[in-house]
């Protein structure tokens, strides 16, 4: 079938019904560290900016008409990372959940998190936990956020789950992803000009859309994730049929 080039991204022609809407679009923040070396500054700045542009994003993402917004903030893997850096990061997680929750509740924000965050330090752990309850009614959009998420871990801990409650299949495997209950993932985007999935959603990007940018995270924009969801809207998906 052939599909019009449009040109020019118009964010406004983006609207919830169009059936070539992404569900779920699940985002790699990368870039943080690079934005802030370009400008002499410490990676903290980085990632300081960077929880801004997730603030702009997750209300975009809501104004866009997404239903599911899944953010990989931090990797089973970033634990290799200078303890600085990471306490860094856990502080920026405090200051965010304690800033943003109310404006996550009044706009009707759903809050998830992927990854195994239970091993996270327990002030954050009751904090989430908070949060998730407090946000649970919401309906408008869902934010799964992944904390010491792994791709792998989490399908090792879904089929061990599986394997207790019976046979080992692709539903019982799902049905204990942390993913459960999310729609299917449509459409990835990383930032920062790295092209792989580093250890993220990688049962959940089976037949999901991949979509690149080398803006670094800090600089990533409404007008950006925008520009993504119209190219979606061009892509066919095929699922293996024809
Ligand atoms: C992404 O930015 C944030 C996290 C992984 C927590 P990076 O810190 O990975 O930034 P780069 O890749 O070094 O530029
Ligand atoms: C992926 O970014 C993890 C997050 C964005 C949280 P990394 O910067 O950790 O990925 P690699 O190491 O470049 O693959
Ligand atoms: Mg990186």
């Amino acid at each position: 079938m052939a599909v019009a080039e449009v040109e020019t991204p118009l964010p406004t022609r983006i609207t919830a019904g169009t059936g070539k809407l992404p569900r779920h679009v699940a985002i790699i923040m990368d870039g943080n560290g690079r934005w802030a070396k370009k400008r002499l500054l410490p990676r903290a700045m980085g990632h300081k900016r960077g929880v801004e542009t997730v603030r702009n994003i997750v209300k975009a993402a809501g104004e866009l008409g997404l239903e599911t917004l899944s953010l990989y903030a931090f990797s089973s893997e970033n634990w290799k990372r200078p303890e600085e850096e990471i306490n860094d990061l856990m502080g920026l997680m405090r200051d965010f959940i304690k800033s943003d929750l109310d404006e996550f509740a009044a706009n009707d924000v759903r809050l998830r998190i992927i990854g195994d965050y239970k091993a996270l330090a327990p002030d954050i752990v009751e904090m989430l936990e908070e949060s998730i309850a407090r946000t649970s009614k919401n309906s408008r959009t869902t934010l799964a956020v992944a904390l010491n998420y792994g791709s792998q871990d989490e399908m090792v801990r879904a089929a061990r789950a599986a394997a207790t409650q019976g046979e080992i299949s692709v539903s019982s495997i799902e049905a204990n992803l942390d993913t459960f209950g999310l729609p299917p993932l449509d459409l990835v985007i990383r930032t920062s000009g790295e092209q792989r999935l580093s250890n993220f959603m990688l049962w959940q990007a089976a037949y999901a859309e991949f979509w690149f940018t080398e803006t670094l995270w800090p600089d990533f924009s409404k007008d950006e994730l925008a520009a993504a969801l119209n190219e979606f809207a061009r892509r066919e998906r095929r699922y293996g049929g024809r």
